[in-house]
């Protein structure tokens, strides 16, 4: 049955796509950053710089859509976004409106066709994207069918000439055809369209990818985050899924893809530029190890008081009696935000006594997870944006569960699509391995757990008050292993050229070895694995030999003497054991062959200060290697695709 209102051509595309299902697109799976300028300044500069403060999210290639007296110009360039700049050198190119994209690219060659901006058919129009057309190959045949034909291989170029089909031949305007093209599309999308004949107007559009709008004095700003915006302008107002964002004539209006118009909320946005630079660090990475005292206060500010045994969540306050009488915890997230997941089911089990079950967010999303009532469950992401963990939250949404959200990224999809959730307010991460987002996090998790406790009875006294008051004096303690960053710089030199690494610990520094391990790989390109101290007698002890370097966390808890059996047992086999030591241990600097002390702290407490000295040590080493650490080769910050 053909839907209401629906053209010929149209229809023929909802029933290709119908009958191929969902089509998994192979040439351009993109996350990319976004940035768009319409207004009275000159728009190049603003989109270059836009462009590199977003260059985290994608760094494939990357091109910019300039448009003046001359018409629509797109340039684009395979690699960073100074091979761009140098593209566009000595080019005379004024124009107070102007578009730009970095991207990453999973699939298909990142080369210089496949980048964006792309033109449409008729080159009435350029577009921009981030995300998926799951449908495009449907959208493809039939444009080809039409005498189409394409320049590059990626799904971005099939909307946009999908856009200009519809409106060529509908005789509407440019919105209503994208408005009708985007409710035909399936899958995830931001993007943004210029339109040669309106030297005044974008229009953006999102489903499932950020899309930030900047509102300054006759001017406007678009982006996939507030980095680019907040040096212009701290009015913004974050696109909602299914709306559609037209500038035109210096008004903006928002309609939904059911052409219902929208009032935009307004908001302040509280993001320092300051936040968002090197501030004199050599990388990213590094300054936002050393901010970590500052970030793991800021992820605690308000929330904790030892003097008056007080420790509060403003976002969860309404669900504290949930959450103390949850049957169940089911913790999702990827990577390292995985591993802050796995250091809170420790925390979770042994103070409040609900039982937490961990999950890649990747997995649960593709089983049939069973969710009971009474369930809840929490979803952990610096940027709030991860495809996974997203598609997990949606799943246990539809099964009943109660979510919560531990994110950095203010107004991010994820602080969205929760049911209640705290912020980590750890401030920008940009570097691409995460580092003080994870501290964060598990500074934020143990104040749930914390408050859980508390409020079911399950926490002495004064254990809880010992806990409040050690975790008052985490960023002083971090800040003296941060002193210890040149002797860390002197043990990463030796390992440089080290070809694999084994990270082990025991308890709550076991998911800290899965971090430590992560952190080196990504970086460095070396292969590390992490693993529970006990079981690598069960498999890879087989690896030992003398040139295998062994990180053991080793500090002085519950665990200290079976993982100093660990290490005798990495001795004997010749590994040389890098290990990570309690201050005042007597016992190990002769057993092993480097130590890093670290401060003492109570053991649920550990992670927070044992992260540290393996954060320097995977950035040293990646520097020796000459490694680009804040933009590690194949990947980007916020893994917006599945
Ligand atoms: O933004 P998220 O926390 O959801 O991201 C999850 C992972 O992609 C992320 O932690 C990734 O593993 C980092 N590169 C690790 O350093």
């Amino acid at each position: 049955m053909q839907k209401a209102g629906m053209s010929g051509f149209l229809h023929l595309l909802y029933v290709s796509a119908q009958l191929s299902g969902w089509e998994f697109l192979t040439g351009n799976k993109t996350m990319c950053g976004i940035v768009a300028y319409v207004g009275h300044q000159e728009a190049c500069p603003i989109v270059i710089k836009g462009l590199k403060r977003l260059e985290y999210r994608g760094y494939d290639s990357a091109g910019i859509a300039l448009m003046n007296g001359e018409g629509l110009k797109v340039f684009k360039k395979k690699g960073k976004v100074a091979a761009l700049e140098s593209e566009l050198a000595g080019r005379e190119l004024h124009a107070t409106i102007g578009m730009g994209h970095t991207r990453w690219a999973t699939h298909g060659e990142p080369n210089d066709v496949n980048a964006h901006p792309h033109y449409s058919f008729h080159r009435k129009l350029a577009i921009i994207h981030n995300g998926i057309i799951e449908n495009y190959a449907a959208i493809k045949q039939a444009l080809l069918k039409k005498g189409h034909t394409f320049q590059s291989e990626t799904d971005t170029e099939v909307l946009g000439q999908f856009i200009e089909d519809i409106w060529e031949n509908n005789g509407g305007t440019l919105e209503e055809a994208v408005r009708l093209a985007l409710q035909e599309v399936v899958g995830a999308y931001a993007i943004v369209i210029m339109n040669e004949a309106e030297p005044t107007q974008l229009i953006a559009a999102r489903k499932g990818s950020p899309l930030v709008i900047g509102v300054g004095e006759n001017e406007y700003f678009f982006a996939s985050d507030a980095t680019p915006i907040v040096e212009y302008t701290n009015d913004v107002i974050y696109l909602n899924d299914h709306e559609i964002a037209v500038v035109k004539n210096g008004e903006l209006t928002v309609v939904t893809l059911n052409n219902d118009t929208t009032t935009p909320y307004v908001q302040k946005v509280e993001l320092e530029l300051a936040a968002i630079e090197k501030g004199g660090f050599d990388h990213f990475m590094l300054k936002e190890i050393f901010e970590q005292p500052r970030s793991i206060a800021d992820s605690m500010r308000g929330r904790v008081n030892a003097a008056d045994a007080m420790v509060q969540l403003g976002g969860l306050r309404d669900y504290m009696d949930k959450l103390a009488k949850s049957k169940r915890i089911v913790i999702v997230g990827c990577g390292t935000s995985w591993h802050a997941g796995l250091v809170a089911e420790y925390i979770f089990e042994d103070l409040a006594r609900i039982p937490v079950e961990v999950e890649y967010a990747s997995e649960f999303r593709y089983r049939n997870p069973i969710i009971k009532e009474g369930d809840i469950v929490i979803a952990i992401s610096q940027s709030g944006e991860t495809a996974d963990t997203l598609a997990a939250i949606e799943l246990a949404k539809s099964k009943g569960a109660t979510i919560f959200g531990v994110c950095n990224v203010v107004g991010s999809s994820i602080a969205r699509a929760t049911h209640a959730g705290a912020y980590t307010h750890a401030g920008p991460e940009i570097g691409v391995a995460s580092t003080k987002a994870f501290t964060a996090q598990v500074t934020v998790l143990t104040l749930m757990a914390l408050a859980a406790a508390k409020r079911k009875g399950t926490i002495a006294d004064s254990l809880f008050r010992q806990l409040l008051a050690e975790m008052e004096s985490i960023p002083a303690k971090v800040e003296r292993v941060l002193q210890a960053a040149d002797k860390i710089k002197e043990i990463a030199y030796i390992f440089t050229y080290a070809r694999n690494f084994i990270y082990l610990g025991r308890g709550l520094n076991f998911p800290v070895a899965l971090e430590g391990a992560l952190k080196l790989k990504e970086i460095s390109y070396i292969h590390a694995e992490g693993y529970p101290a006990a079981e690598m007698k069960h498999g890879p002890i087989a690896l030992i030999d003398e040139d295998m370097p062994v990180v053991v966390i080793a500090t002085n808890d519950s665990s200290y003497e079976k993982v100093v059996s660990n290490i005798q047992e990495v001795k004997a086999r010749k590994g040389r054991v890098i290990a990570i030591t309690t201050e005042g241990d007597t016992n190990l600097p002769g057993m092993v062959d480097f130590t890093i002390e670290i401060p003492k702290v109570h053991e649920i407490l550990m992670p927070l200060i044992s992260v540290i000295p393996l954060q320097l040590l995977a950035y040293d080493i990646a520097v020796m290697r000459g490694r680009n650490v804040d933009q590690p080769r194949n990947l980007a910050k916020s893994v917006t695709v599945e």
